[in-house]
């Protein structure tokens, strides 16, 4: 899978992908991803990418222009399942669009940045939005670092048998269960008995009642 993301801050973008699964998934060839600065693609002087909006109001509007240059030249060179712009007015992001998107061969992410980026671009070029909260960041930056993470460790061959993915909270519509490691019994506390029987069947049942019972408790939602 490619990821070209579109920013004004790259440096934001760096740790984030050099690190654990994201950094195993590019080693292993499995997703690259390319940070482009938008202002090294802008016509106007001193690297300008945002201006007062029309009709007053505070806060600068990313131009169209340097992302429309930018946004020609990459799909000059291949085609894109989707072009994605992080916002908070946007859909909000689920395990079920991260699965979607780690089927997809080629995507861009438009980070935003102050009041977000001239309506035109979202009618011309966006295909899809996402909002990973309702809350509202300094740039969409960390925001396509948590889709990319999301996504990238679905990819085929990115996570082991022992980190799958098959049973990720949300992956089957519950949260995931509780989990214990050594020792058995830490300052009195001991891990439910069950863990101990040796029994398969048994312990893959009492996992999902767990879940079932957790997500009932904290998220009901998720049930319906
Ligand atoms: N940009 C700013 N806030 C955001 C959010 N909550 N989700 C996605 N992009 C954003």
């Amino acid at each position: 899978m490619r990821v070209d993301i579109i920013t004004v801050l790259p440096e934001l973008l760096e740790s984030p992908f050099s690190h654990s699964m994201m950094k195993r998934a590019k080693d292993r060839g499995l997703l690259e991803i390319y940070t482009h600065n938008l202002r090294d693609h802008t016509p106007y002087k001193q690297g300008q990418v945002d201006d007062y909006q029309f009709g007053g109001g505070a806060g600068m509007v990313m131009m169209p222009e340097p992302l429309a240059i930018l946004l020609d030249k990459l799909k000059e060179d291949r085609a894109y399942d989707e072009v994605i712009y992080m916002t908070p007015d946007g859909p909000l992001f689920t395990q079920k669009t991260a699965n979607t998107l780690s089927l997809r061969e080629n995507i861009i992410i438009i980070c935003g940045h102050y009041k977000g980026i001239d309506d035109r671009i979202r009618q011309h070029y966006v295909t899809m939005e996402i909002s990973i909260g309702d809350y509202v960041l300094s740039g969409g930056e960390l925001a396509a670092a948590v889709v990319v993470d999301s996504v990238g460790r679905l990819l085929p061959g990115v996570l082991n048998d022992e980190t799958s993915a098959l049973f990720d909270s949300f992956q089957d519509g519950l949260l995931a269960p509780p989990v214990y490691t050594r020792p058995a019994d830490f300052r009195g506390w001991k891990i439910p008995d069950i863990l101990l029987c040796g029994d398969p069947k048994k312990i893959d049942d009492w996992r999902y009642e767990q879940s079932v019972k957790r997500t009932k408790e904290r998220r009901p939602g998720l049930m319906d």
